[in-house]
């Protein structure tokens, strides 16, 4: 059986999906450089529990230094999660790491994808940061896209280019917009992660803006499913798809949900509206519904629930 390789195996979403990968019995290889954008332990912690797994191997490097056509010889899927991810970093002298992992490094796959002929799909993490402030709400992905943060930018780039790849070269790209990934291993410039550690601390949470903004929040067991259905769906090649949780809810709505799942009350901090975050995000997933035969499946309550849990164990 052909393998599967997940970049940024490391990371929040690549974890997920290694493991879920792991026990459908795929062989996996896992790529990340563990970087310092957020605490490394806690990257190492998220696959620590694979170190003797006889099906996965961890191959710890920085995805432009590898050689892609050696690699791509015995695989048939690449989920390409690896990325610099975070909309406020994104700004001033951090741009440059935004260039060099979420536009150079995909580009540095996608020329070998092109010669890979055993390649059946390569899958790549977009973002709804690509739609900025949509106007149409919810947002479908015809909407023509405009980021709003730098970070929004160079994601566009990069799915930009994977299509140029498919068109020119055949490479066998599907994309997925993920809408806020929440849940266990979420990163910890994330807010429910910051939200759910303060209550720990005892702290005031903070909020950016007046807390009426709009999310769809995905649980990441959806967005792992999302992968999944993307690498085997047969129209999926060279489509673009929203993945997102399935209803809107405003910030405000959250924490209220949030102070009954800890069983008190929170305190919010007001801070100034973030430079880069979109005001609303909501996600038309009727073409992944239709197509991939997806459904997200995991309710708020549920997946914050699963989210407390693993954060009162985590610290
Ligand atoms: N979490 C979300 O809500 C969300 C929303 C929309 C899109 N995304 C996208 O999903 C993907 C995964 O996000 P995440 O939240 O799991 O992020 P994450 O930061 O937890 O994981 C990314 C991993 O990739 C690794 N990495 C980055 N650049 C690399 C490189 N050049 N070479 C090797 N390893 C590298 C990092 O070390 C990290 O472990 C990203 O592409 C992100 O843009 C995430």
């Amino acid at each position: 059986m052909a393998k599967k390789i997940v970049t940024g195996a490391g990371g929040f979403i690549g974890s997920h999906l290694t493991d879920t990968l792991l026990q459908q019995g795929h062989e996996v290889i896992g790529i990340d450089e563990f970087n310092d954008y957020y605490d490394t332990n806690l990257k190492r912690k998220n696959i620590a529990h694979l170190q003797d797994h006889p099906q996965f191997e961890l191959i710890e490097a920085e995805i432009q230094t590898l050689d892609w056509h050696k690699l791509l010889a015995d695989v048939d899927v690449v989920y390409h999660q690896a990325a610099q991810a975070g909309v406020r970093a994104s700004w001033g002298q951090g741009f440059r790491m935004y260039t060099e992992r979420n536009i150079n490094a995909t580009q540095v796959i996608l020329e070998a994808a092109k010669d890979a002929k055993n390649l059946q799909r390569f899958v790549f993490a977009s973002t709804s940061s690509v739609y900025g402030d949509a106007e149409t709400l919810p947002t479908h992905e015809g909407i023509c896209p405009a980021p709003v943060s730098p970070y929004g930018i160079t994601k566009l780039a990069a799915e930009r280019l994977c299509m140029l790849y498919h068109k020119n070269f055949g490479v066998p790209f599907v994309s997925l917009r993920y809408f806020t990934v929440y849940g266990p291993r979420q990163r910890p410039d994330m807010a429910f992660h910051k939200f759910f550690k303060a209550v720990l601390d005892n702290q005031a949470i903070p909020i950016y803006g007046d807390g009426e903004q709009t999310r769809d929040f995905t649980f990441v067991s959806d967005a792992v499913a999302a992968n999944l259905a993307a690498a085997n769906a047969p129209d999926a090649v060279g489509e673009i798809f929203n993945i997102g949780g399935g209803s809107r809810v405003v910030l405000s709505q959250v924490l209220q949900t949030m102070e009954e799942i800890v069983g008190q009350p929170i305190q919010r901090n007001h801070i100034g509206k973030a430079m880069g975050d979109a005001r609303h995000t909501a996600a038309d997933i009727s073409k992944a519904q239709k197509l991939l035969g997806w459904q997200p499946q995991i309710s708020l309550r549920d997946g914050l629930t699963q989210e407390w849990e693993w954060i009162q164990r985590l610290y």
